[in-house]
């Protein structure tokens, strides 16, 4: 299989196809539709700060693809695919889907490492973050149809105070309360990445 920054336009444009149709025949339907308005988020993110718009649309579209995998899945294919989990990951529920789908991404489509980093990520955040890593932490947050005041919130963020103090604002303010909460660990990316921010701006 050919990497996906070796693929022409076209190409790109049939893979973004293909795994649309593979989504909506795995994911629920309120998922996939959940991943195509990430995926037009983040578009629109690209075309804004410049980013080749197919690689952040490819990134969007599948960054959730392992997450309706259960538990138990997540333990077997990480076993079978010797994807490396630390004890923290397996009491922070939503990072498996990241570190599970990013895996899936390079075998089944030729992901490059920068697009499946952006996927393991993209619950967390992480130090140095990517452009794209950001954009897509973003759209996935942000997305139309995540309705109510937060989302709203973060909606006005990244367009008037840009991506950084967005992806600040949904850590402080929404990941990690929400995390509290539900009396769930707080996984270590989160705090890197929310220190590595507030040290930049
Ligand atoms: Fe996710
Ligand atoms: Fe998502």
């Amino acid at each position: 299989m050919k990497e996906v920054n070796k693929l022409t336009e076209k190409e790109k444009e049939i893979l973004i196809k293909q795994i649309a149709q593979d989504l909506k025949e795995t994911l629920s339907e309120n998922r996939y539709l959940h991943c195509i308005s990430t995926m037009k988020t983040a578009r629109k993110l690209a075309n804004q700060y410049k980013q080749e718009e197919q690689t952040v649309m490819l990134t969007a579209l599948a960054h959730d693809i392992a997450k309706e995998m259960t538990q138990e899945e997540f333990v077997a294919y990480s076993k079978e695919n010797d994807v490396k989990l630390e004890e923290i990951d397996l009491y922070a529920p939503a990072i498996l889907h990241a570190k599970i789908g990013a895996d899936i991404v390079k075998k089944k489509y030729g992901f490059t490492k920068e697009m499946q980093e952006a996927i393991y990520y993209h619950t967390t955040g992480r130090i140095n973050m990517s452009m794209l890593d950001k954009i897509v932490f973003l759209a996935d947050k942000s997305e139309e149809r995540r309705k109510g005041t937060d989302a709203d919130k973060l909606r006005e963020l990244i367009e008037k105070e840009g991506l950084e103090k967005a992806i600040l604002w949904d850590i402080d303010y929404y990941s990690i309360p929400r995390t509290i909460q539900k009396q769930r660990v707080i996984h270590p990316y989160s705090i890197e990445a929310r220190n590595d921010i507030i040290t930049k701006l």
